[in-house]
């Protein structure tokens, strides 16, 4: 078992009907000044804009609206800043899905610095301070809500970074699995798909302990079979609260403390997807999970092969019931099949033109070649040629 040290700051609010009975006292603790952040208008049609809007009404609240999913740093990130720096803000609100949450959290951090926020969230200059965020999130997927991460896209250069600091987890989450009612299919699968494979990409790796491989086969079931009811009663409660906290605890770290790290791969590969060509996040690793699987079981030798087999095996074995690695495989894949995700490059609009510049892209800024198993700039063109 691995050393650790493992804090998470951020306060869960878990249920139904918990932004009326806590929000206005969390709030209070933070100040006048507010920056609402919010996106496309999903919260403006379920009522939770209003809602908000009504609890805060002895505030003064300044709005940055209009993030998009895989947020930018032009203009959303620079625009939160300027607001946040130009009226004094005290503490951010951020309600919407992970981009939004995302976004806030670069915003959080450039409103405490006085140079160039890129800087920060390239991690050239270190993150000393950042504005206290609060968020209600209405996604279940990308656990942003519980860690420390913020993913964001810089369009003129195709870049999709990682960002993090101790000063960017939430200081409290609210989450009421009822906003996820009103997902869209797409959506709903995309955040399954994006938790099973946080929790994969945790599983998949050289040392691991008992306790941490059941936690995390016992996500995945979880998941796998809630999703099927859910796509039958978007409104069942008991079903959407269940995949939401699989999701919130997804990235956080919680599922394998004492593991091994795995450079996370499938993530290192996905982000290049959507940072090229804008697709959805949690579709775009559903398609590359069964090709990196097979790829690394076809392509690694003797101690580090026995792992592959190893892992591969117990994965399908306690999740699906199936006896060999290469079930396994197809067994992930017959799944993401029989909800409707994607499992092509080709049905989310990517060809092979742009192969060859992602995979260097790839390999020179995500350090896949110090992963669990490594992955040069060759291996990763081949993965993706596979996922065509
Ligand atoms: O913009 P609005 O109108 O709100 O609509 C959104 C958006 O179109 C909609 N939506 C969200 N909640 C809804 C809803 N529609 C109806 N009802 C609701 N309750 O869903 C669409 C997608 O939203 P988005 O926030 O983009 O989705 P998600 O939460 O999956 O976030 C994806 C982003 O998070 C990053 C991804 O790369 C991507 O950029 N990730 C962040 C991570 C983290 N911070 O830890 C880890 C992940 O691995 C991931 O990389
Ligand atoms: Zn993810």
């Amino acid at each position: 078992m691995v050393n650790f040290d493992y804090q998470t700051p951020t306060r869960l609010i878990f249920g139904k009907g918990v932004v009326a009975e806590k929000l206005a006292s969390v709030m209070a603790q933070y100040g006048k000044r507010v920056l609402l952040t919010w996106g496309g208008g999903s919260i403006k049609r379920s009522g939770l804009y209003d809602q908000v809007k009504e609890i805060l009404k002895d505030k003064e609240v300044f709005e940055l609206s209009g993030i998009q999913p895989n947020p930018k740093y032009n203009p959303s990130v620079l625009e939160g800043v300027k607001i946040c720096k130009e009226q004094h803000i005290d503490v951010i609100l951020a309600v919407g899905g992970g981009s939004v949450i995302d976004c806030t959290k670069a915003i959080a951090a450039g409103a405490c610095y006085d140079g160039d926020t890129w800087d920060l969230l390239t991690f050239k200059k270190p993150t000393l301070a950042a504005l206290p965020i609060v968020d209600i999130i209405t996604m279940a997927a990308t656990g942003t809500e519980y860690d420390p991460f913020g993913v964001i896209s810089r369009t003129e250069t195709n870049d999709k970074i990682g960002y993090c600091s101790k000063h960017t987890y939430p200081q409290v989450s609210f989450i009421d699995p009822t906003y996820t009612f009103t997902l869209p299919v797409k959506q709903t699968l995309a955040g399954v798909a994006d938790c099973i494979n946080h929790i994969m990409e945790s599983y998949f790796c050289g040392e691991h302990i008992m306790m941490n491989d059941a936690f995390m086969e016992g996500a995945i079931k979880s998941l796998v079979k809630n999703v099927k009811i859910v796509l039958e009663q978007p409104d069942n409660y008991e079903v959407r609260a269940e995949i939401f906290y699989a999701t919130t605890l997804g990235c956080n770290g919680i599922y394998c403390l004492g593991n091994s790290p795995s450079g996370w791969p499938m993530h290192g590969m996905e982000h290049a997807l959507s940072a090229f060509y804008d697709i959805t996040h949690g579709e775009g690793l559903a398609i590359v999970t069964p090709h990196w699987m097979r790829y690394i079981l076809e392509h690694t030798t003797g101690e580090l092969h026995e792992q592959v087999v190893e892992r591969c095996t117990s994965f399908g074995k306690n999740i699906f019931g199936t006896s060999t690695a290469e079930e396994a495989i197809d067994a992930i894949a017959d799944f993401y099949k029989s909800i409707g995700i994607p499992m092509t490059l080709h049905e989310v609009g990517i060809d092979d033109t742009r192969i060859g510049e992602m995979a260097k892209h790839v390999a020179e800024l995500e350090g896949l070649d110090k992963a669990w198993v490594p992955l040069h700039e060759e291996d990763i063109a081949a993965i993706y040629r596979n996922c065509l």
